[in-house]
């Protein structure tokens, strides 16, 4: 798989291309104010939105036997296990991380890596990715745009301390996971009003609805269920109607000579081969950032060089196409 990887690289000559700068992109926020060109909607950070003081009180969920309390949901050292029959046994970098800086992985990415639309699914990636990921963090050649959320810093801080050996631990135990299917792709044109987003979409409890616009809107179906950190908590991404038939058009040919067929190198149904990981049934919030990321130099290791001939001529509608598509389908 290197030898093809190289090979590509050679073929594709992608190493002399110039990054063009993004187009700006409209689809106002309740988050952060926009900045150049940057898809605020899909790197939501809001401060102002305060959480509750966490509580100590066990919650329940349907199910599920175990119990959280809510201190326990927010302690980054804790990785909810709502059903342990899941998964096999969790390192404990995964389930605890490590103090004072390695915050437990499986707090954001969950104890089945199943994640959020703010961060990363992790389950089923190629190791070699994994690992190779983590070490392009920590060089910087892999950086987040957007404003400094904790999910930004405390990754950051948490890869920052970690050993080699504990991230080839959590790197085989999310590869060892079957990806599975939580987000459901929905083209509209009015989508239910925004409450509060503090790092992903609510609706807003009052009810009501607005225009989508230009962008993607990734809802928890139960923000309580996703916020105790269910595994099973599930997805919807409103995206623009007719996204997903443009999507899957420059996806499968390549739009003319727009981007390459993502098949080439993420395999048939895009569910990744060898070193490259999956993109089907991934957060299209999460696919969006990453286009971005490749598309401005936020992502500039060795290998993201293959995604740079495929991101150079995308425009930010491309961009919301490609990933309404690649989310619709089976992980
Ligand atoms: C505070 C929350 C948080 C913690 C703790 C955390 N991560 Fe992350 N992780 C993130 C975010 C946010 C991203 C990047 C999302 C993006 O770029 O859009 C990410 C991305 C990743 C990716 C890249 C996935 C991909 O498909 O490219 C890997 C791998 C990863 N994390 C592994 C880990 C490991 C291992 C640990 C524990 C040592 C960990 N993370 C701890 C929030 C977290
Ligand atoms: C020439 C090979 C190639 C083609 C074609 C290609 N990719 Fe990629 N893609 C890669 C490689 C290699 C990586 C990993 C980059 C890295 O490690 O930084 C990647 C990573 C990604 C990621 C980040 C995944 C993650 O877990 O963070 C996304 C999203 C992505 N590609 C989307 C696409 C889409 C959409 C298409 C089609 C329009 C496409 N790719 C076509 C090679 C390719």
């Amino acid at each position: 798989m290197k030898a093809l990887k190289n090979s590509l690289l050679h073929a594709l000559g992608v190493l002399a291309i110039a990054i063009s700068s993004s187009h700006a992109q409209s689809g106002g926020s309740p988050a952060a104010p926009a900045t150049d060109g940057l898809p605020n909607w899909a790197f939501i950070w809001d401060p102002n939105v305060k959480v509750p003081a966490p509580d100590d009180k066990p919650n329940l969920l349907p199910g599920s036997s175990a119990s959280y309390s809510w201190k326990q949901a927010r302690d980054l050292f804790v990785a909810p296990d709502w059903h342990p029959g899941d998964h096999g046994p969790m390192p404990d970098i995964v389930a605890k991380g490590r103090k004072p800086d390695v915050r437990a992985c499986g707090s954001c990415h969950r104890a089945e890596g199943t994640g959020g639309p703010e961060n990363s699914n992790l389950a089923g990636l190629p190791v070699s990715y994994f690992v190779q990921q983590i070490a392009d963090f920590n060089s910087g050649a892999r950086k987040m745009s957007g404003p400094d959320s904790p999910a930004k810093t405390f990754m950051i801080g948490s890869v920052k301390g970690v050993t080699d050996a504990e991230v080839l631990v959590a790197a085989q135990y999310y590869s060892a996971l079957k990806p599975t299917r939580n987000v459901k792709v929905v083209e509209a044109e009015t989508i239910p009003k925004i409450g509060e987003a503090r790092m992903f979409f609510t609706k807003s409890p009052g009810g009501g609805i607005e225009p989508l616009g230009r962008r993607i809107v990734e809802f928890p179906d139960n923000n309580e269920q996703f916020e105790l950190r269910d595994t099973h908590s599930t997805f919807t991404a409103y995206v623009p109607v007719g996204s997903v038939a443009k999507g899957e058009a420059l996806a499968k040919t390549g739009g003319s000579g727009t981007t390459l067929a993502c098949g080439i190198c993420h395999g048939p149904a895009l569910k990744g081969i060898g070193p490259i990981p999956r993109i089907a049934g991934r957060s299209p919030t999460y696919i969006v950032r990453q286009l971005y990321e490749f598309k401005t130099g936020g992502r500039s290791a060795s290998a993201g060089a293959l995604m740079k001939q495929v991101v150079e001529k995308l425009t930010p509608e491309d961009i919301i196409a490609l990933a309404a598509y690649v989310g619709s389908l089976e992980p």
